[in-house]
């Protein structure tokens, strides 16, 4: 019998690296991080272990780059030197079975609370009072699920800092053993901030006009080019994205225009979520990959797409040819061994979304791996 997802299964190029298969798992905040101090600890250890595979990529959960930058109680960090020796622990344990691994950085912008920035307002692209009136939106912190903080907007000579915090954290990322970084430019955290223009209302060279607010994610992806090289950074968008309070006039010319400016740095991969889903929440049921189809045209490297794939879905994404990966996030979450379930046409088990983020093990390590006798 020919199985259903025979692309899956052959290898792909990321940068320098060969992957066996294009079974990618997502970044995956989980909240299970060692307090105090934001520390990936034996739990996470565990967590990651169980889902790397031989050829296989594994993109980190959103990881802060400073104090300022932290937005989700439990998310570990990557700007301490106990953070970076829980993680060289993880990539260690990736690395063993023949898996890659890669460091998503977080800044969180507007998206946080004073509980969780150490006590400074959260900062912005702009000033947006909407945001944190709109009760649906809401951030973690050490008391519970709340509001976010009234945010203020960065002065313009604020944001060679952040760039430079990111530079710092890609070079943390190396010290901890990751095979590279990735930019969390969607989901409606800090560099989509600026790129969308319900949330960017600047007038200074990084607002206006869709160059001005492509601005600060290119300076973070040259700072972080600058540490890695172009081939082993990767950056996640989210066209379309309506989750986190975002919105755009004219998506496509924005997204189109950033596509192609990425185009310049030879980056590892593009790695685009669908605007079928918001959040973690699937709100289009039915709808095609449209982010991958339109921009594969614009974008000339690898693509990884996310979002609403299921086994078959994603082998025909890459069989058309608009995406060269997939990324699962949900499925991964519930079936640590993913890629040999759907290489093998294995039953999936179901995920508990009341334990995403939860701070033990149940819900997290304690998901099976397949047996036959179960
Ligand atoms: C529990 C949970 C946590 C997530 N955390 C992150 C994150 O840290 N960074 C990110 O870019 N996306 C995050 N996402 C989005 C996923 O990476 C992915 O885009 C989304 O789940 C849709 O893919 P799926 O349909 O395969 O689940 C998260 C999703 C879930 C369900």
């Amino acid at each position: 019998m020919i199985p259903m997802t025979a692309k899956l299964f052959t290898p792909a190029r990321i940068g320098p690296y060969t992957l066996s298969h294009r079974v990618v798992m997502a970044p995956l905040t989980r909240s299970r991080s060692q307090q105090p101090g934001d520390i990936p600890g034996d739990l996470m250890l565990e967590y990651y272990a169980q889902r790397a595979s031989d050829g296989g990529l594994i993109i980190s959960e959103a990881t802060p780059i400073s104090i300022t930058a932290r937005g989700w109680f439990g998310a570990p960090g990557l700007y301490s030197d106990e953070q970076v020796d829980g993680w060289k622990r993880i990539t260690a344990a990736v690395h063993a079975k023949g898996g890659r691994m890669f460091s998503q950085l977080w800044h969180t912008g507007r998206s946080s609370h004073f509980e969780m920035t150490g006590g400074p307002e959260p900062v912005s692209a702009s000033v947006n009072p909407g945001y944190w009136q709109d009760k649906s939106n809401v951030v973690s912190t050490p008391s519970g699920w709340t509001r976010p903080s009234p945010h203020r907007a960065l002065d313009t000579s604020e944001i060679p800092g952040i760039v430079e915090d990111y530079r710092l954290a890609a070079a943390r990322a190396r010290e901890a053993g990751f095979d590279g970084v990735e930019l969390h430019g969607g989901n409606g955290y800090l560099p989509d901030q600026f790129l969308q223009d319900g949330s960017n209302r600047r007038t200074d060279e990084y607002g206006g006009s869709i160059e001005n607010r492509s601005r600060f994610l290119l300076d973070v992806v040259g700072a972080m080019v600058s540490v890695w090289g172009g081939d082993r950074v990767a950056v996640r968008l989210a066209p379309s994205g309506s989750w986190n309070g975002m919105s755009d006039s004219d998506p496509r010319a924005l997204f189109g225009y950033v596509a192609g400016q990425l185009n310049r740095f030879g980056l590892a991969y593009l790695h685009l979520i669908e605007p079928r889903v918001k959040g973690n929440i699937v709100i289009a049921e039915g709808q095609g990959p449209v982010a991958a189809h339109e921009l594969r045209k614009i974008f000339t490297g690898t693509l990884v797409a996310a979002g609403g794939f299921e086994p078959d879905t994603a082998e025909a994404v890459v069989e058309s040819g608009d995406a060269d990966l997939v990324a699962f996030g949900r499925h991964f979450i519930a079936n640590p061994d993913l890629p040999v379930r759907i290489k093998q046409g294995l039953p999936l088990n179901r995920y508990d979304r009341d334990t995403f983020y939860t701070f033990d093990a149940r819900g997290y390590t304690d998901y099976p791996f397949y047996s036959p006798t179960a």
